[in-house]
């Protein structure tokens, strides 16, 4: 009999890929879809072979419902305290009540148990539902996946394709950045949601790289190698950054506010991969560090 994963937030960027991931793995997909979800997506994923179930989360026996029968829930939400703690909360009782005995919560990003309460607002938030997914009987696991690779292209300062520069920070060189591609994470999520004996934690790399490796690569990917600029102290971003959640408050009830984005590059210089958890699955296709440059770049002129 298929395994019959029970996918929440699959109108998303990664959410859609774990589904069409899942179905190629064979397994049987049941979306939990929103009232006023994106129309096409949902039939897209449909025509692939996904099966709809469309609720509202305040509706507890409508999940429960939704779970039976389910071997895993895989949640791809992306949101804040409403979506990451309310959301999977309701998500997380309603699996424990029809029996499902695996979660994978939607955390996908730098290991963030290494990182302090207050460093990432985004993170604290998983920190708390991390909380309450360990108080709970019930097999979970989180995917560490670093950064995904797009955000490079967001001109931060990591790697800024207008001052044509690559900043770190003090005695930070040669530090490593994990960076993983969306569609790298979502064959990976899609095989761990099918693993049984998954431990609790996974952490993957597309690739990773150091600013000192970064700056060789714009000279092959970009025609000339980019300028290293010391940012000074990562402590003192810190403080930089603490300034400007203050003043920007209004940012708290923002997803992404400048702030939080600057807590980002500070986390990516702060937490990184002791160990690498690539092999334990069959995907092969890891997306290497010169590759992406020239996916997300070599088509725009710079
Ligand atoms: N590591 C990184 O660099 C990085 C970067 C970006 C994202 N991420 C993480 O990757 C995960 C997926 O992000 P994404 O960019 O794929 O997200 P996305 O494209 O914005 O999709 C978000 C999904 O969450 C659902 N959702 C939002 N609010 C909801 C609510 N209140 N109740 C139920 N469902 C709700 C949406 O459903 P509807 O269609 O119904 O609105 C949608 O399916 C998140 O954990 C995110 O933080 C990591």
């Amino acid at each position: 009999m298929k395994n019959t994963i029970l996918l929440a937030g699959a109108t998303g960027d990664l959410g859609g890929k774990i589904c069409l991931a899942l179905i190629k793995r064979g397994a049987h997909v049941r979306l939990l879809i929103r009232e006023g979800s994106n129309h096409d997506r949902v039939h897209n994923l449909s025509q692939a072979g996904a099966e709809v179930i469309t609720v509202n989360y305040g509706d507890e026996a409508a999940l429960i419902s939704a779970c039976d029968n389910v071997s895993c829930v895989v949640s791809a939400l992306a949101g804040l305290y409403d979506v990451i703690v309310t959301a999977q909360t309701l998500l997380l009782n309603a699996a424990l009540k029809a029996g499902v005995k695996r979660f994978i919560p939607s955390d996908f990003c730098t290991d963030f148990t290494q990182l302090q309460k207050g460093d990432n607002r985004n993170f604290d938030l998983r920190k708390e539902f991390q909380e309450i997914l360990d108080s709970a009987e019930i097999h979970a696991t989180s995917i560490f996946n670093g950064a995904f690779t797009y955000v490079l292209q967001n001109n931060i300062p990591l790697l800024d394709t207008k001052e044509r520069s690559i900043a770190y920070f003090q005695d930070k060189l040669d530090w490593k950045i994990d960076f993983t591609t969306v569609t790298n994470t979502a064959e990976y999520t899609a095989a761990v949601a099918l693993d049984d004996s998954s431990p609790r934690f996974l952490n993957i790399a597309s690739f990773r790289v150091s600013p000192h490796e970064l700056a060789e690569l714009t000279r092959k990917v970009f025609g000339a190698k980019f300028e290293l600029k010391e940012r000074g102290p990562i402590n003192y971003f810190a403080d930089y950054i603490r300034k400007i959640r203050q003043e920007q408050a209004d940012g708290e009830k923002q997803l992404y506010p400048q702030w939080q984005q600057m807590q980002y590059l500070h986390s990516m210089f702060t937490a990184h991969h002791k160990e690498i958890n690539n092999d334990r699955y069959d995907i092969s296709n890891w997306t290497s560090a010169e590759q992406t440059l020239k996916d997300l770049f070599q088509k725009d002129k710079i």
